[in-house]
């Protein structure tokens, strides 16, 4: 099991500069530009509170978008800064740069508990490639180096893990609970059987997590365009529907391998079929074999839903990752929305993986409380669940 230090083992936090990596890479609105789901922002409160009431000067850091290396205005923190002050009711002073002077200046006039947030990491392109100069100007910044961004943790970064080599490194409270959660499904002590949920639609995100599992799990329930690609695989006609033509293969070796136990990989047996994708398109369901022409599968059909929350009845542990229907619109949110009720309603250890899945629960307004844990990670969580081993926690392990 992973062991990390964590920030209550740091020494003397009073008047120190602590750098805190947070993952505040949220969505916001293209029309409007705010935030649409601001869970990672409270998520690390419980570790800007600790770190702030007792006395640290502390220097928030994040990215937010892929602005590649370039300042792109609509990708300031600057939002996400207020946002946070309006949280935590106490003044968060953002910078307009992440280096520099100015961003040295400003940190040599903090009190002690104040707060400053720094500009979009990724404003430079040095960030991403972990590059030594930018690492050390970043890490003279501060005294202390704390991470707290687990959905980022699967990335090596200046500021995710390069840091480290600089400072002593802790782990925040947010990132020491994800591990808390989901380190226990990767080993043989969980309640059995193993459900694994999966949805969206590419297969490549999935596979490394349905391999690492094969052996484990006891059922794969397969929905989202990703059965798309499972279908086309096992011989049947997806019509004009999302599929990975070129990744059929991948398909099929999953099947292949899940062959010696037939009931562990469970694809669809009817579908919701319509020729748009809208909120006023006309739906129909099918069977699986009568789909043909011009058709889109966008959701498991009601009978596949009942047998998938058959299994996840009788199942210990469930972990969801990906919707089962195109869900952004509410013709395609039935199949997501009956397997979210079972599983809220199933007393077992529920885990959900993260992004866009805990954004579709949102969505259909089921209470998060119903889940054992809603992962703050998308890539980072998959990546965990792979058994790989995260550069951003690598640096905390003990
Ligand atoms: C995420 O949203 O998964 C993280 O913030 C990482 O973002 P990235 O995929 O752009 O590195």
């Amino acid at each position: 099991m992973i062991q990390i230090r964590t920030i209550s083992k740091i020494p003397e936090i009073k008047g120190k500069k602590v750098l805190l990596r947070v993952d505040f890479n949220v969505p916001i609105s293209k029309e409007t530009g705010e935030i649409q789901d601001d869970t990672r922002i409270v998520e690390a409160l419980n570790t800007i509170n600790y770190l702030r009431l007792k006395g640290a000067k502390l220097i928030i850091m994040s990215h937010l978008g892929r602005p590649d290396g370039e300042v792109k205005e609509e990708l300031r923190l600057t939002k996400i800064a207020q946002h946070l002050e309006k949280l935590l009711e106490v003044k968060v002073k953002k910078l307009d740069q992440v280096i520099g002077n100015e961003v040295k200046k400003a940190i040599s006039e903090m009190k002690d508990g104040e707060i400053i947030m720094l500009e979009n990491l990724r404003f430079h392109s040095e960030e991403e490639k972990c590059e030594e100069n930018f690492t050390k100007e970043l890490a003279n910044l501060g005294e202390i180096f704390v991470n707290d961004a687990f959905g980022t943790a699967h990335r090596k970064h200046s500021s995710t893990a390069g840091i480290a080599n600089y400072l002593p490194a802790y782990g925040g409270l947010l990132i020491d609970k994800e591990i808390r959660e989901l380190a226990p499904l990767l080993t043989e002590s969980i309640a059995r059987p193993l459900t694994m949920i999966f949805g969206g639609s590419k297969i490549d995100t999935k596979i490394g997590i349905i391999k690492n599992f094969i052996n484990k799990a006891d059922y794969f329930l397969i929905g989202g365009g990703l059965a798309n690609t499972f279908l086309n695989a096992a011989g049947y006609n997806t019509g004009q529907s999302l599929c990975e033509k070129e990744k059929l293969h991948i398909a099929q070796e999953i099947m292949l391998e899940c062959e010696k136990n037939r009931e562990k990989l469970i694809l669809p047996k009817d579908v919701v079929v319509a020729g748009e994708v809208n909120d006023e398109a006309e739906t129909a369901t099918v069977p699986v074999q009568d789909v043909l022409g011009d058709m889109k599968i966008l959701d498991i059909g009601r009978l596949t839903a009942d047998r998938y929350c058959e299994v996840i009845q009788k199942s210990g542990t469930v972990i969801w990752n990906g919707p089962l229907g195109v869900t952004e619109y509410k013709p395609f949110q039935n199949g997501s929305r009956m397997i979210a009720d079972c599983l809220a309603n199933h007393p077992c250890t529920s885990i959900i993986g993260g992004g866009d899945t805990a954004d579709c629960i949102k969505k259909l307004n089921i209470p998060v409380k119903a889940f054992t844990h809603i992962s703050t990670g998308g890539g980072a969580c998959i990546e965990f669940l792979e058994g790989k081993s995260l550069p951003g926690i690598e640096i905390l392990e003990k």
